[in-house]
């Protein structure tokens, strides 16, 4: 009875052109084989390419032969080891805070860090697209969440001062929107933070190593580091590796080391994890690191400029988060679908990801794409969303 209710359950995703499934690749790009089709990979987040780079590969390597293969048990459990300590001290340096704290993902960063903050009584004021790690976690908390809407400072002031609390009040906002490649507006929601006595947390998994001077991410790049109280990043996407941190003050890091659950109960980061991410901020701080972002940079100008050429609504921007809207899920994975066959792999991005009728191609570009191939993409995306009525 039980395992008939998930039978129908997964009907119903499938008849509303909802289901996903699992594919397997071979290689991380950007030239990738998918199946048994080569194709130009364009719906990965290892923006500067770094996910095979010879230093990190070779940090993760080193550290695996000295260190082993796992941590062995939580951080409260076992100790910190060496490179536990270094990645925090690494992330504070560059990010410019006072510490900084590892998660074992941007998913358990989130939750870990907005339940333990927020709870009965408190109040989570939310940007209305944000990831939904950020949702999680505010429902797990127990707090009130208050979900604004997207990017309107006006309309947060408003609900800030309609919703009073003798509790804790937190902001949280993505610093890059992951599915529409916007910024958020970081100089308002300070200023509403310290006007409101709120807690300011921002979520740059899409701005870490690519915005701003080395690339430190949104807030250096907006000028506002010091007004924010908590910077979670992941290392992940354009450093490479995998896992995340909250680069704070020590007040914070003291108090999550206490409360977060996500960082409590789970075993924390292998050593060769941790090597890569140090091996990464190391080369995103550097001069390639600044080459890589310059050649990001021109080929996100390209794109964009060849999508809107076409007469798609792409926007001007300056993160390679591009996407494409469509509206409808069954057209948008048609497209996705008619594009793998011209050998182009850009992901069709569904609710519950978005919000209803707002289904979309989410292309993400690389520094090392070549613009011969970004042109060839911009090309076959014109030519299947014209015959398709998407453009
Ligand atoms: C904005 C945002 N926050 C958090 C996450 C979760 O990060 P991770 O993939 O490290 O769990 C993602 C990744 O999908 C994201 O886009």
């Amino acid at each position: 009875m039980s395992l008939e209710r998930v039978k129908q359950r997964l009907a119903t995703i499938s008849n509303n052109g909802l289901l996903r499934t699992l594919r397997p690749v071979a290689e991380v790009g950007p030239r990738v084989q998918l199946g048994d089709q080569e194709c130009l990979l364009l719906c990965s987040n290892n923006y500067l390419g770094l996910a095979d780079h010879l230093s990190l590969k070779r940090a993760a390597a080193e550290a695996a032969f000295r260190f082993g293969t796992s941590s062995g048990a939580s951080r409260l459990v076992s100790g910190s080891l060496p490179l536990h300590d270094a990645l925090e001290a690494s992330v504070a340096n560059w990010k410019g805070t006072e510490t900084a704290l590892l998660f074992n993902s941007g998913y358990a960063a989130n939750t870990g860090i907005i339940a333990a903050l927020a709870g009965r009584g408190d109040l989570i004021f939310s940007d209305r697209l944000n990831h939904a790690s950020i949702i999680d976690g505010a429902l797990l908390s127990g707090a009130k969440l208050v979900r604004y809407p997207h990017n309107d400072a006006a309309a947060l002031a408003r609900l800030m001062e309609q919703h009073q609390t003798d509790g804790l009040r937190l902001i949280v906002s993505d610093g890059v929107f992951s599915m529409d490649g916007d910024l958020a507006p970081l100089r308002a929601l300070v200023d509403l933070a310290a006007h409101h006595d709120a807690l300011l947390m921002v979520d740059d998994a899409h701005g870490g190593g690519l915005l701003g001077p080395q690339g430190r991410g949104s807030a250096a790049m907006a000028g506002v580091t010091s007004g924010i109280h908590l910077q979670m990043g992941t290392f992940g996407k354009a450093l490479g590796s995998f896992g995340a941190y909250v680069a704070c003050s020590q007040l914070i890091k003291d108090y999550l080391v206490n409360r977060s659950r996500s960082l409590i109960f789970s075993t924390s980061l292998p050593p060769a994890v941790l090597a890569a991410s140090l091996a990464a901020i190391e080369l995103v701080r550097s001069a390639e690191g600044e080459r890589r972002r310059q050649q990001l940079a021109a080929n996100v100008a390209l794109f964009r400029r060849q999508l809107q050429l076409a007469g798609f609504a792409v926007p001007d921007g300056v993160t390679p988060i591009v996407p494409i809207l469509v509206g409808d899920p069954v057209v948008t994975m048609t497209f996705s679908a008619q594009l793998l066959e011209k050998g182009f792999f850009v992901q069709g991005i569904r609710p519950p990801t978005v919000p209803q009728g707002t289904s979309r191609l989410r292309c993400t570009l690389m520094a090392n794409h070549s613009q011969d191939d970004l042109s060839a993409a911009a090309d076959a995306i014109a030519q299947v969303g014209r015959a398709l009525g998407v453009v």
